[in-house]
């Protein structure tokens, strides 16, 4: 069976209201997104602070598919246990929470949660290469992390193309988060990404009341970068 590289929408929840994520997420999953994207955000790691365990303990009876949890937070060990009993299907942390990335990864799929490893604009790809055997996702941040709604970084486009080399045929990931739209997401997909966060992208104009508009967006975004690959294959 070949590892299933479709292109997936990944909402991030950062975007959403607040007030009401459990409506937001049900809302978003009935309008075709793939993964649910949530955003730690501890205010030492990055300058925003967002919510923790009991937020994604929260919305997990909310989401039928995969709970996609970033952890933008430093140090990462000691929450893991409860991000896992909580209910994360996926676990990402940086590369620059801590010293010891390896530990924090095996300790992830020790919890029986998919791991995954995040890189800041910063980081090179090559960041990524001793721990390929430990992941099951790479994060290409194309924004600084900490806020959503902010200007794509087209720099990080090549790390995307550099990392699709480096991955080869491992069953991997490449999820691209920050920036993207239906203007970017061709360029990312192209050079590698299948999966794709979005966040003010998707809840523009939309709101509990008005699904039908994430639905138009979360497609836009697919359908632009599914238009890509097709148009790389040739
Ligand atoms: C930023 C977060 C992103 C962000 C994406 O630190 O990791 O997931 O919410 O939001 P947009 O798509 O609006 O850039
Ligand atoms: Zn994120």
């Amino acid at each position: 069976m070949s590892f299933d590289r479709r292109i997936r929408i990944a909402p991030s929840i950062l975007s959403a209201d607040f007030a009401n994520f459990g409506a937001e997420c049900r809302a978003i999953e009935a309008q075709g997104c793939d993964w649910v994207h949530v955003d730690v955000m501890d205010g030492h790691f990055v300058p925003n602070i967002t919510f923790g365990p009991a937020t994604v303990r929260a919305l997990r009876p909310h989401v039928g598919g995969t709970l996609d949890v970033h952890l933008m937070i430093a140090s990462v060990d000691a929450y893991l246990a409860d991000f896992a009993e909580a209910g994360a299907d996926i676990l990402t942390a940086h590369v620059e929470a801590g010293p010891h990335i390896h530990r924090t990864l095996q300790a992830i799929r020790g919890h029986g949660v998919r791991a995954g490893l995040a890189l800041n604009p910063g980081t090179p790809a090559e960041a990524a290469a001793p721990l390929l055997d430990m992941v099951d996702l790479v994060c290409v941040m194309t924004v600084n992390p900490g806020f959503g709604g902010q200007e794509f970084l087209h720099s990080q486009v090549e790390k995307v193309r550099s990392l699709r080399r480096l991955i080869g045929d491992r069953p991997i990931h490449i999820e691209v988060d920050g920036g993207v739209t239906r203007q970017t997401a061709p360029l990312v997909a192209a050079a590698g990404a299948d999966v794709l966060v979005a966040g003010s992208a998707v809840f523009k104009g939309g709101s509990v009341e008005r699904p039908d508009v994430y639905g138009t967006n979360i497609r836009a975004i697919r359908d632009a970068a599914t238009a890509a690959l097709a148009e790389a294959a040739g």
